[in-house]
């Protein structure tokens, strides 16, 4: 059993979690600069505006990955850095940045997955409506010719969106993530709209104008059921469960890859959504279903399913006690360990996309702290990986074409909403001196990654 050659072991960060320098060198304001200033949103206020530091440090973070033998590393960059209000003028200092970071890496022989956009939408953009402007998708595609000339002749590898289903559902629907809007549904669907058309321009842009050439996908959430039992009828349910909406709200698989990847609206979220669909223009469907090379998702829990006597899906709770991450939802439910994910997920994604698979996110957060030996223990989460990855490879076996895998996350980052509390990186980062130390998982994940994974 073996991962392909080539594959891409890699480890994932995002802009605004771990950059700092948030008013620095011309960068423009963003929505999560703002939403982390609302009394209440964010954990004991903290905000991004340090984070890692990573702006001033990240030839020390690039010399780690280098330590870590990353041979992918998939970074977001800040709109707002690059085009301090969205659009117009081009933040030279800000673009510098990316230029500089990129260098380094593949100086250190680590290739770059760019992540267009990781949710620190601008600001000034937001003030004129944000996704909800029909312009929204232009102003994404005019960010995006902005990067990919800058930077295309270096990087091949682009992710448009990262998880839609976030900055439209947390973000736009409930509330609890920047902006921090609770919109109704019909422009919870509009703006979702929006960012859809604002992937398909921005795929057109890549293709148009990429220097040298690209490699293209997304990263949505992939929701993921596991059939409890190998009976056909637990498959079907699970297949049926992760395939269908059956609520008015964008948290969904189908919703975002359908329209992307095959060029329809699902049926049944249309009839469910009725009324409150937004207008979809002549075109729009073409625009939002470009060709991509690979379907990346990110993934972290996913739910039990069984087919009852008629055969309907029914989620099965897990056992009392169950093993479970240190994160805990809005919900009160902490995350779930599930490996069999990594496995039917890929699956699952592989038979009904049919592009090459990348999980483009997996990991987990732990409560964990310097020992007196100073070093970072962490053997769940070496347990954890080496659970998934093992289920991973086993869709893989089962011919799963599967190009890469990302840790989320490097380093101990700025958690959205829970800010500093959820510790989910490879490398330990006291935040009072911006220390960085690797933990047992990174000693361990190099080692997966020079044997190609043959001994997890
Ligand atoms: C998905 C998001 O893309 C990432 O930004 C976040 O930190 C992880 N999930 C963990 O919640």
């Amino acid at each position: 059993m073996s991962f392909p050659a080539n594959f891409a072991w890699g480890a994932a960060t995002a802009s605004y979690q771990i950059e700092g320098a948030a008013f620095e060198d011309g960068k423009g304001w963003s929505v999560w600069d703002m939403f982390c200033r609302k009394t209440g949103m964010v954990f004991k206020g903290h905000t991004g505006d340090i984070a890692c530091d990573h702006y001033h440090r990240y030839k020390e973070d690039v010399a780690i990955m280098k330590a870590i033998g990353l041979k992918a590393y998939r970074l977001s960059l800040s709109w707002p850095r690059i085009l301090p209000e969205g659009t117009g003028a081009v933040n030279s200092k800000g673009l510098d940045f990316y230029h500089r970071l990129v260098d380094e890496l593949l100086t250190a022989g680590i290739t770059p997955y760019i992540t267009l956009f990781h949710w620190d939408y601008p600001y000034d953009l937001y003030c004129q409506g944000g996704w909800l402007n029909p312009h929204s998708p232009e102003w994404f595609a005019e960010y995006t010719k902005v990067v990919v000339d800058a930077l295309s002749d270096r990087v091949a590898h682009w992710m448009t969106l990262n998880e839609p289903q976030c900055f439209i559902g947390l973000g736009h629907q409930l509330g609890v993530h920047a902006p921090g809007d609770k919109l109704g549904l019909a422009q919870v669907l509009r703006a979702a709209h929006h960012a859809l058309l604002a992937h398909g321009k921005s795929v057109q842009m890549i293709r148009a104008y990429a220097q040298s050439p690209a490699r293209v996908g997304f990263a949505p959430v992939g929701l993921i059921s596991i059939p409890a039992t190998d009976r056909p009828e637990d498959l079907d349910a699970a297949r049926q469960t992760m395939f269908s909406i059956t609520e008015p709200s964008v948290w969904n698989n189908t919703w975002w890859m359908d329209p992307v990847l095959s060029g329809t609206y699902p049926e049944d979220g249309l009839r469910i959504f009725g009324g409150a669909m937004p207008q979809i223009q002549p075109g729009d469907l073409e625009t939002i279903c470009q060709p991509l090379d690979f379907f990346g998702f990110n993934h972290y829990q996913g739910i039990v399913v069984r087919a009852d006597e008629q055969g309907q899906p029914h989620q099965v709770p897990f056992p009392e006690g169950d093993k479970h991450t240190a994160f805990r939802d809005r919900n009160k439910e902490y995350w779930a360990v599930t490996p069999e994910s990594l496995y039917w997920g890929p699956k699952f994604f592989w038979e009904r996309y049919h592009l090459p698979i990348i999980v483009t996110e997996n990991g987990m957060s732990n409560i964990e702290w310097i020992s007196l030996d100073g070093k970072i223990h962490d053997p769940q989460r070496i347990d954890f990986l080496q659970r998934y990855l093992l289920q991973y490879q086993r869709a893989i076996d089962d011919g799963v074409d599967a190009r890469g895998y990302f840790v989320w996350t490097l380093i101990d980052n700025f958690e959205w909403a829970e800010a500093y509390l959820q510790r989910f990186g490879l490398v330990y980062v006291d935040f009072s001196t911006q220390q960085r130390i690797l933990k047992d998982s990174a000693y361990w994940y190099k080692e997966v990654i020079t044997t190609n994974g043959t001994h997890l």
